[in-house]
């Protein structure tokens, strides 16, 4: 059933916005459509029983993959709904100690729209510079907070670059002044060890469809104790997830994004070493192009992430006929079919016309050697014809 995506074209280096689906993943989800359909809620006969223990066991799986406890965890249909349900919870509950939030003006959209929708509804948000590598620099952070602050929305790593925060800072700061403090993990989950009390993290999104597991299913970490973060419902009904999300739960999808967790838990180390092998071949192959540079830091960064710029070339032109072979894209999914330069490579400095020619290219647990070597050698040759079509 499993197609064999090494041998298929174009082939898939856009993990970063979405990933296949891990077969392990579907074989624990299956039965969850077929003879276990019950809802979870259904508290008087087995089938609501056994929906519920496959929910109870996946959200162990979910809070043991970033070190929180299992009733922390809020399922939800991903992580833009994570993120809208932490700023908005959050924003609404603590009116009487402030309403102003601090972000980065890298974030994903759905940080940045959800702030803009806080000013609109008469909040006040901070939108902190970064630095070439990407890099917020926290002693002006710190010189943001004052007595209204009631939130830091600082994203763990970029998901166009796979720059890493310095998170476990960040949430020092955060603590220190007594703000909360959330992360939108959802690149950085199962990427790299999370742990959201070493990094003091108040409030973590994360998505199943980034670590191999199904779309339309998430989850939102909100600490249970030092603090107690309390959030408004974004959803109103039943109260399910302790009233903070309410609707039926999506037992399949919840049971995939468990099965998915637990596989990132134990692959972790061993898959992110090899996926970081081959991302730093592509990177040193494709950097012997003349005019090419990577964006972002190259130290702390998420291993299966490299964005590179093409100077002197049509960017449109040249992504295109990429794609046919090798399926990149400009950054973020949501982004990448304008032509409008990505907001996060302007942070970072780039002109308007090299942040558009340059492309993300992502790997992902499922990249071979072999698909690495034809995307340097076909990336090598497309960019040296699109040179002399230029020149
Ligand atoms: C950093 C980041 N945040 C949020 C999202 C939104 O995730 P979802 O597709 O689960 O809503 C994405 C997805 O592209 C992302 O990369």
């Amino acid at each position: 059933m499993l197609t064999n995506n090494s041998l298929k074209q174009p082939i898939y280096l856009d993990n970063a916005a979405t990933t296949q689906m891990d077969p392990k993943v579907l074989d624990a989800m299956l039965p969850y459509f077929l003879e276990n359909f019950g809802n979870a809620s259904s508290s008087s006969h087995v089938y609501g029983w056994t929906a519920a223990e496959a929910v109870d066991i996946a959200r162990e799986q979910v809070a043991e993959l970033i070190g929180a406890h299992s009733s922390e965890i809020i399922f939800t249909s991903g992580a833009t709904e994570s993120i809208n349900l932490a700023i908005k919870g959050v924003f609404e509950n603590y009116k009487e100690k402030g309403s102003h939030i601090i972000t980065c003006v890298t974030e994903h959209r759905a940080v940045l729209d959800t702030c803009e929708w806080i000013e609109n509804t008469g909040g006040k948000a901070t939108y902190l510079p970064v630095n070439t590598e990407g890099f917020i620099d926290l002693a002006e952070l710190e010189k943001e907070i004052t007595s209204q602050t009631i939130l830091i929305s600082i994203m763990y790593a970029n998901n166009e670059t796979g720059t890493i925060q310095p998170v476990r800072e960040i949430g020092e700061l955060a603590k220190k002044h007594g703000v909360l403090f959330f992360t939108d993990a959802t690149q950085a989950v199962g990427k790299t060890p999370i742990d959201v009390n070493e990094d003091d993290i108040d409030m973590l999104s994360l998505s199943a469809h980034k670590i191999y597991g199904p779309k339309g299913i998430g989850a939102l970490y909100v600490r249970r104790k030092n603090p107690k973060v309390n959030i408004s419902s974004q959803i109103h009904g039943g109260g399910h997830e302790k009233n903070m999300r309410s609707g039926t739960l999506n037992v399949p999808g919840i049971v995939g994004l468990g099965r998915a967790c637990e596989i990132c838990q134990m692959e972790l180390e061993s898959k992110q070493d090899a996926v970081g092998i081959l991302r730093n071949l592509l990177e040193r192959e494709l950097l012997k192009i003349e005019g090419t540079s990577i964006n972002g830091s190259q130290k702390h960064r998420l291993p299966n992430i490299s964005n590179i710029s093409f100077a002197n070339v049509n960017g449109e032109a040249l992504l295109l006929d990429i794609c046919r072979e090798i399926a990149i894209s400009r950054g973020s999914a949501c982004s990448s079919v304008t032509s409008k330069p990505s907001h996060v490579l302007k942070a970072l400095g780039l002109s308007d016309e090299i942040a558009l020619s340059s492309f993300r290219i992502s790997l992902g647990r499922f990249t071979a050697l072999s698909q690495i070597e034809f995307a340097i050698h076909n990336i090598t040759r497309i960019v040296e014809d699109h040179r002399s079509i230029v020149g």
